[in-house]
């Protein structure tokens, strides 16, 4: 409609001019220099209202933009809002953000209603001047009152046709803008490209291995991870650990494939994670995110999300191990209990653990198991890689591994909010979570001398920055606690 009504009108506009003069000089001659006056005028006073519409337009759609942001800010953030009691200061940046966009409209308003009526103006002084010229020949004998009243209907359509036709020209340059940037949209190259053929999913336990993975963000001073080295080992529990910002919700991002590196490989069973094809890697790697996020539905309708065909014991299952499985009991719809969108009508932490048992509801790819369980929960060692987030000052950033379980955190007691878990059966088995230890040790100890040099990825950190940085093979950068500011890699044997 928007594009049809326009080019119809942009279409027909030369036909109804052009014809519009033939008959219009074939019914009087003299009377069609009126045309030649009122033509360009209404040319003239079309394209400077035009011309001084165009920017209050854009900025109309700016300060729109700029009204939604803030409304947006405002719905989101309203407990926070009511929580420092600053109602007054956002009705404020409410009211000032609606005020520019209503003096923009306004004089928009004002510029469009001034510019309708100028162009009946221009078309009624013509009428106006053909009339005055017209009648008092008409009086004379000398012009037919059918000529006169044909020729100011052929004048009107002469100038409305020229009207639109400017009006739609000075759409055209707008119109070609937010092409371009649809256009822009439309072809840009998706930043985690899809492989044509897909890998096939790796068969039996799976190992995770980043080797000198360097990675920025677009527009960033520093790459955020430079030369990371790590391997997450089947049947180990692998913690990330570093400072606000150090960069490891951005590695967990690249083993997912939410951005892919720069240079340096990830690579999974030894293949690279690029040549999986997405859905292939989400049945690998399940991730929870830092801010978990629950979609409007049922409790059910969120654990299936990656598996929609899971039936309730593996939903219960899972919740079992994400340690979700009593309070979810405990609700009487129990899987059926409505989530409201973003997952407000639970707790941050069931909302957390909730966002744990999605992650390990793994799709069933088919197996010889002869339950549905064991071919779930056998069959598909899917390891879960997410964030624990040890801000407190004092924290070393490093990464640490040990068997199995959480990591808890023995000197505040409490437990790795996220965690990264190699298989669900190594959690079920040796760790139902800090809360019930089992008796094996979940410290992660020092560097592991046990553990081949090349399976011992080391991260230190230089100076105060962020980036955690790879020390090479055999730099002896293995024995933890030597220096407090050099994270250091633990793991637990199995
Ligand atoms: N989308 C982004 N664009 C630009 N820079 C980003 C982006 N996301 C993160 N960063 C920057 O990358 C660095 C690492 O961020 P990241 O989120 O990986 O840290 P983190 O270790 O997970 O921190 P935290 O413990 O606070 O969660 C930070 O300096 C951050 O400012
Ligand atoms: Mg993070």
């Amino acid at each position: 409609m928007l594009v049809f009504t326009p080019l119809s009108a942009l279409l027909s506009a030369p036909f109804l001019a052009v014809g519009g003069v033939v008959l219009a000089m074939g019914s009087d001659v003299p009377l069609s220099g009126v045309l030649l006056v009122a033509i360009p005028v209404a040319a003239a006073v079309i394209g400077v209202i035009t011309r001084l519409t165009t920017p209050p337009s854009r900025r109309t759609q700016v300060r729109t933009d700029a009204v939604n942001r803030v409304l947006r800010e405002q719905i989101t953030g309203v407990r926070v809002i009511r929580a420092f009691g600053r109602d007054a200061h956002e009705r404020r940046r409410f009211a000032a953000a609606n005020g520019d966009l209503m003096a923009v409209a306004l004089r928009l308003g004002r510029l469009q209603a001034f510019s309708g009526g100028s162009a009946l103006l221009v078309i009624n002084l013509a009428a106006i001047s053909v009339a005055a010229l017209g009648g008092p020949r008409v009086v004379g004998g000398d012009l037919r009152l059918g000529a006169l009243v044909a020729f100011l209907g052929y004048l009107t359509q002469i100038l409305m046709a020229v009207m639109v036709a400017m009006a739609v020209f000075d759409m055209v340059p707008r119109a070609r803008a937010s092409a371009d940037r649809i256009t822009e949209v439309l072809t840009t190259e998706p930043g985690v490209p899809e492989p044509v053929i897909g890998a096939p999913l790796p068969a039996g336990p799976v190992g995770l291995a980043v080797r000198a993975v360097t990675f920025g963000y677009p527009g960033a001073e520093k790459a955020t991870a430079r030369e990371v080295d790590l391997v997450a080992l089947p049947g180990q529990t692998t913690a990330i650990v570093g400072s606000t910002g150090a960069g490891k919700t951005t590695l967990v991002n690249l083993v997912a494939r939410l951005i892919d590196v720069d240079r340096g490989l990830v690579s999974i069973n030894g293949v690279d994670v690029r040549e999986f094809g997405r859905r292939a890697l989400a049945d690998l790697v399940g991730v929870v995110p830092q801010r978990s996020y629950l979609f409007s539905g049922t409790i059910a309708s969120n654990l299936r999300y990656g598996s929609p065909d899971a039936t309730d014991d593996e939903l219960w299952h899972a919740l079992e191990v994400a340690q979700a499985r009593d309070f979810v009991a405990a609700m009487p719809a129990g899987l059926d209990t409505p989530v409201a969108q973003g997952g407000s009508t639970v707790s941050g932490g069931q909302r957390q653990r909730l966002a744990i048992a999605r992650a390990l509801v793994v799709p069933d790819l088919g197996s010889t198991c002869s339950t549905t369980r064991s071919r779930r929960w056998t069959r598909r060692p899917r390891p879960l890689y997410a964030l624990r987030l040890p801000t407190r000052s004092g924290t070393r950033p490093g990464w640490s591994s040990h068997n199995g379980c959480p990591r808890s955190d023995r000197r505040t007691g409490s437990s790795c909010s996220t965690r990264a878990v190699s298989r669900p059966s190594a959690r079920t088995r040796n760790c139902r979570g800090s809360a019930r230890p089992t008796g094996k040790s979940c410290t992660p100890r020092g560097n592991d001398e046990r553990v081949p040099p090349h399976r011992v990825p080391v991260v230190r950190r230089d100076g105060p920055g962020p980036e955690p940085r790879a020390r090479g093979r055999g730099d002896g950068g293995g024995r933890a606690g030597a220096d407090d500011r050099r994270p250091r890699v633990a793991r637990g044997g199995d």
